[in-house]
C-alpha cells in the first residue's frame, strides 16, 4: 500500500494536449536503458508513460535497421513518447512524421544530451545555443504531425548562459505541448546538484505542463518536489534503473529476494525475445548489475552473473539466489 500522500500523486491527472496522463512520475527517457522491454516493466510498476531513448534523426531518416527498430512498443506502454535528436529542421521534420507514422502518440526533441559528440555538434543540448533554431524545428515538426511535440531541455549551456526562461518562450511560442527539464547545465553534465528552484521557475511562467527531472531518489522525493515545486510530473532516471519498485513507492532493497529474482528473470526474457539478432544476455548485464546492487551480498554470485555467457548458467544461478544459497550479507 502506498503512503496517503503517495496514492494522491498516483492518482492525480494532467493532459498534454488531448492525452491523458495518470500518475505524475515515469521513467526517464535513457539510452540503452529505457528501451521498450524496461519501459514495459516500468509502466507496469507505475510510470506514468513510457518515454524512448533518444534516438538519432538522420539515422532514422537513412533507414537504418537498428535504428528503426527502436521504434518499436508494445500497446500496454501507451502513451508512448519516442525522443529524436538532431539539428538540422528538414531531417527532424521527416524524422517526426516517421514516429507519428509508427503509431507513437508524442514526438520528443532532444534539448539535454550533454555528451560532446552530440551537443558539441549542435544537437541535444547544443540546440541551448541557438534557441532560435530549436524554435524553427519544433515548428518544422509542428508542420509534419498531427500527435504532440514535446521537447527536453537543461538549464542553459553553462552557468554563465542560463537560458531557461528564453528557452521556455521560444518553444511555447513554436507550439511545444510539454516540456521537461533536467535542472542542470550542459556544462555541468551530471555533476553538482539539479537547481530545483530554477525548475520551479519555469513551472511558474509555463502555460504548458512542465515536468521536473534531477536527483529524483524515491518516490517520496517525487512528490515532494511536486508540492514543493508545482511541476506536473517527475521523471526518475539513475534511480530507477534496476529498480522499477521506485514508481511503486518502494525500491528495490525493500523487496524480498525473491520478488527481485523473479522480475530479474522475466526482464532478461523480455529482453531476449525483444531482441532475436542480439546478445540478449549481454545486454541484460547492466540492468542485472544495478537489479543486485544493495541486494546480494554475495560477490561471487554477482560476479558469476555479470560474467557468464549462457542464459542456463544465468538463470540457475538466479534460482540458486532464490534457494538461500548466496547469503544476502549486506543487508
Ligand atoms: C545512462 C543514461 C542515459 C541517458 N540517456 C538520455 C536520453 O537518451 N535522452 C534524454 O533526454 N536524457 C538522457 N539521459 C538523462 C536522463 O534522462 C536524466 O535527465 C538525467 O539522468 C537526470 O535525471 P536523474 O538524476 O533522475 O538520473 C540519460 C541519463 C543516463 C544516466
Amino acid at each position: 500500500m502506498f503512503p496517503a500522500n503517495l496514492v494522491e500523486t498516483q492518482n492525480s491527472m494532467f493532459k498534454i494536449d488531448h492525452i491523458n496522463i495518470e500518475g505524475n512520475v515515469a521513467l526517464s527517457p535513457m539510452a540503452a536503458i529505457s528501451d521498450s522491454p524496461y519501459r514495459k516493466i516500468c509502466r507496469r510498476y507505475g510510470s506514468m508513460f513510457s518515454f524512448s531513448e533518444f534516438i538519432s534523426a538522420d539515422a532514422l531518416v537513412h533507414g537504418n535497421k537498428t535504428t528503426r527498430d527502436m521504434l518499436r512498443y508494445e500497446v500496454e506502454e501507451r502513451p508512448v513518447i519516442i525522443q529524436i535528436f538532431g539539428k538540422n529542421p528538414d531531417i527532424i521534420q521527416e524524422a517526426a512524421l516517421i514516429v507519428e507514422q509508427s503509431g507513437a502518440d508524442i514526438v520528443d526533441l532532444n534539448m539535454g544530451c550533454s555528451a560532446d559528440r552530440v551537443a558539441g555538434g549542435g544537437a541535444g543540448a547544443g540546440l541551448l545555443k541557438d534557441i532560435s533554431l530549436a524554435g524553427r524545428i519544433i515548428e518544422a515538426m509542428k508542420k509534419a504531425v498531427k500527435i504532440p511535440v514535446s521537447a527536453k531541455i537543461r538549464l542553459g549551456w553553462d552557468q554563465n548562459s542560463k537560458n531557461y526562461l528564453e528557452t521556455l518562450k521560444i518553444l511555447e511560442g513554436s507550439g511545444v505541448s510539454m516540456i521537461s527539464v533536467h535542472g542542470r547545465t550542459k556544462k555541468q553534465a551530471y555533476t553538482g546538484t539539479a537547481d530545483w528552484n530554477a525548475i520551479g521557475e519555469i513551472k511558474s511562467r509555463a502555460s504548458v505542463p512542465i515536468l521536473g527531472n534531477g536527483d529524483v531518489e524515491s518516490y517520496e522525493d517525487a512528490d515532494n518536489k511536486i508540492k514543493e515545486y508545482g511541476v506536473d510530473g517527475v521523471l526518475i532516471g539513475r534511480a530507477a534503473i534496476g529498480n522499477p519498485w521506485v514508481f511503486r513507492g518502494s525500491h528495490r532493497s525493500r523487496t524480498h529476494v525473491d520478488d527481485v529474482v523473479d522480475l530479474v528473470l522475466m526482464h532478461l526474457d523480455e529482453m531476449l525475445a525483444f531482441y532475436p539478432e542480439q546478445n540478449g544476455l549481454k545486454l541484460f548485464r547492466k540492468h542485472a548489475a544495478k537489479y543486485m546492487k544493495h541486494f546480494f551480498g554475495a560477490k561471487e554470485a554477482r560476479m558469476k552473473l555479470l560474467t557468464c555467457e549462457s542464459v542456463e548458467e544465468f538463470k540457475d544461478i538466479c534460482l540458486a539466489l532464490k534457494e538461500g544459497c548466496w547469503p544476502d550479507s549486506e543487508n
